[in-house]
């Protein structure tokens, strides 16, 4: 893989000139070279511009904007503008809409109104792209193309007949016969056995309950469906316009999981991806911190592309919070910790009409005497001094297991606790590594876990049996292992392991689980060691594995809620329900040591460190999150405040470092 051929670290974003008049563009020219931006994404959302009408292509106006971008020595990140369908598309085929699970159909009017599969949809959006890179496969601009924006953001899962059609394709190509998919399925159950594929529907709405693995195998058909559509266009990119990197912006946030990234990122010629700050999290910049760690284990530890994120507020949440002052600085260099080599933006100017006009931009409605403009200047310089950064990667001694089928079948209906929801304790583990300084590389369950002196399984629901022989293999060599409660419990069918729980990691973790005993939503159990744990608990039993803590209350007092066993040189550790903030915080702190993992530098808790490196240079980034200054120990050239380190950095609160190390 590549990553982004600018000179810098390239800080740029979405560029939609065709929403201003042409004389605003020069100076968007102007100000993109003060702002130091080198590059730009251009014409995501402009299909109906660029066909007006089916088959005739309008580009005049594109050449202008690519020329004015060469001018300007910006790098051009060519969209295919086949994200959004023109209106007259409707209007040629009824079938376009995608539909949810009840039925209702998502009008044109908004965005992303096609369904992945209709044949129009996919036709049109092959002829577009041929058109695009026949035209400009040679234009010195391009040097990226940028197929679609967010696959499956809006109109995925589609549950129509089309789709319906394509997923019986897909079964039939998976399973070969209707009686392995009835066993994979269990149809047994409710009066559900197929006697022909033709029978299977998406699973709509229904009465009650749907069939599980039906469900689930439903969700990986529509991240592989849809991912034909990336396929189909990339393919084209790369026998017209050879050379020139293909990628499409990934959705790797917490509350986004439609498609398998994991699956797309090998598809991929440079993995990029977007964030946006959400304050539904309960810690947003940890989130971030994950976001990123999960893109790079996506680009299998690659740097990769931010290729959007926003300046400061976004417009689509309840309520659309300001960024901070230094806090635009901070987001920024926290994604380029974490391995981003390009640092996007949506979008270059705030819109003055449509949905999204309340989006923050580099240049917003107020003009460039403001301080988010001065901000974003301040970050061009930034930039330029990380231009030798780019291309070092994370050097990183923890893995955390992470895998989207688990996830969609770990928030399946029907489980013993809605309260359980995937995500919630890889991102409270997650948090707290990060919050002691420690760098972690969140990886598929099929990863080369051999590098690794600590390895994190938080409620990996559904595996297969290779999963846990990789991390017996793991424990046995000397490294820790960390797995969370519901982990292990069903195959890839969704079929539950018998003779106990957690059945894949039963013998790993020398525990066996009779029955699960989830709790009430402001329930409270108390350990024997102190603190206090919510959410679960497992009548568990050990069978060779010792009790760290044990319940005094609760549905099962006296029963173990943490226990370790030793495996060859190294340990398993259970836990088997979710511990307080303090609690989870010692917890975290016993693995780290017994690891013996280290932080990247001494600092106190609540400093982000993360070590980028090369073969000869290495770079400490800092981020202090704490509420007040802060000591890191480091010596070397603070890059963002070039300024010269010796021994101690001090860090303001919410300032962030990157220290070129001496060695
Ligand atoms: C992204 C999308 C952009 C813009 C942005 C607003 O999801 O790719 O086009 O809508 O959100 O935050």
């Amino acid at each position: 893989m590549r990553s982004w051929p600018t000179r810098s670290l390239a800080l740029g974003g979405d560029y939609n000139p065709e929403q201003w008049p042409e004389h605003v563009w020069a100076q968007d020219g102007q100000l993109m070279r003060e702002a130091g931006v080198t590059f730009a994404t251009v014409g995501v959302f402009s299909w109906s511009l660029l066909e007006p009408e089916p088959g005739r292509f309008d580009t005049g106006w594109l050449d202008r904007v690519l020329d004015l971008l060469q001018g300007n020595d910006i790098a051009v990140d060519l969209a295919t503008a086949t994200a959004s369908p023109p209106p007259w598309m409707y209007h040629q085929d009824g079938d376009l809409l995608p539909e949810r699970a009840d039925g209702t159909r998502l009008w044109p009017g908004g965005r992303q109104h096609y369904c992945p599969s209709n044949p129009t949809y996919r036709e049109r959006a092959v002829q577009l792209v041929e058109h695009l890179a026949t035209r400009y496969h040679d234009h010195p601009a391009v040097a990226m193309w940028h197929v679609g924006n967010e696959y499956a953001c809006h109109n995925t899962p589609c549950f129509c007949d089309r789709c319906g059609v394509r997923f019986r394709a897909w079964l039939e190509r998976r399973y070969g016969d209707v009686a392995a998919m009835n066993e994979a399925w269990g149809t047994a159950f409710w009066s559900q056995r197929y006697t022909s594929f033709d029978q299977v529907l998406p699973p709509r709405t229904a009465p009650t309950a749907v069939n599980p693995t039906q469900a689930l195998d439903f969700r990986r058909f529509s991240s592989d469906n849809v991912l034909e559509l990336f396929v189909a266009e990339r393919d084209v990119l790369h026998r017209l316009s050879p050379g020139v990197p293909v990628t499409t912006n990934f959705m790797t946030l917490n509350h986004f999981r439609h498609l398998d990234y994991f699956t797309w990122g090998p598809a991929q010629d440079v993995v990029s991806t977007d964030h946006y700050l959400v304050a539904a999290e309960p810690d947003q910049e940890a989130e971030l911190a994950f976001s990123g760690d999960l893109t790079r284990g996506i680009a299998g530890g690659e740097p990769w592309m931010l290729m959007e994120h926003s300046t400061s507020a976004v417009n689509w949440q309840p309520v659309n919070q300001a960024k901070a002052p230094g806090q635009l600085l901070r987001n920024s260099l926290a994604h380029v910790a974490h391995g981003a080599d390009t640092l996007g933006f949506f979008q270059w100017r705030a819109a003055k009409a449509g949905a999204e006009k309340f989006h923050s931009a580099f240049v917003p409605h107020a003009g460039t005497d403001t301080r988010l403009w001065r901000e974003v200047v301040q970050l061009g310089q930034v930039c330029e001094r990380l231009a030798e950064v780019v291309g070092s990667t994370v050097q990183a001694e923890v893995a955390l297991l992470w895998d989207y089928a688990a996830g969609w079948a770990c928030d399946q209906d029907s489980h013993p606790s809605s309260l359980l929801r995937y995500g919630d304790d890889a991102h409270a583990i997650h948090r707290q590594l990060l919050l002691g300084g420690i760098a972690v590389d969140v990886v598929h369950p099929g990863a080369d876990l051999s590098g690794y002196k600590l390895v994190v399984v938080p409620t990996l629901y559904s595996c297969d049996d290779a999963v846990a022989s990789s991390l017996r293999a793991t424990a046995e060599r000397g490294a820790s292992v960390l797995v969370t409660f519901f982990s292990g419990i069903v195959d890839p069918n969704l079929h539950v392991r018998l003779g106990g729980y957690p059945g894949a990691f039963r013998d790993l973790l020398g525990v066996c689980t009779e029955e699960f005993a989830p709790l009430l939503p402001d329930q409270e159990v108390r350990l024997d060691g102190g603190g206090t744990a919510t959410v679960w608990t497992e009548h568990l039993h050990l069978r060779g594995a010792q009790a760290v803590a044990s319940y005094l209350d609760g549905p099962l007092p006296g029963v173990p809620a943490v226990t370790r066993n030793e495996v060859g040189a190294g340990a398993a550790w259970y836990l088997a329900t979710r511990l307080d903030g303090d609690g989870l915080e010692a917890l975290v702190g016993q693995l780290v040591a017994e690891a013996g993992v280290s932080p990247a530098a001494a600092a106190p808790p609540g400093v982000e460190l993360v070590r980028r490196a090369t073969t000869d240079r290495s770079y400490l980034f800092a981020i202090n999150h704490t509420g007040g200054p802060v000591a890191v120990q480091v010596s070397g050239h603070d890059l963002v405040a070039d300024t010269a380190v010796d021994g101690e950095l001090t860090l303001a609160p919410g300032a962030v470092a990157v220290v070129r190390e001496q060695r």
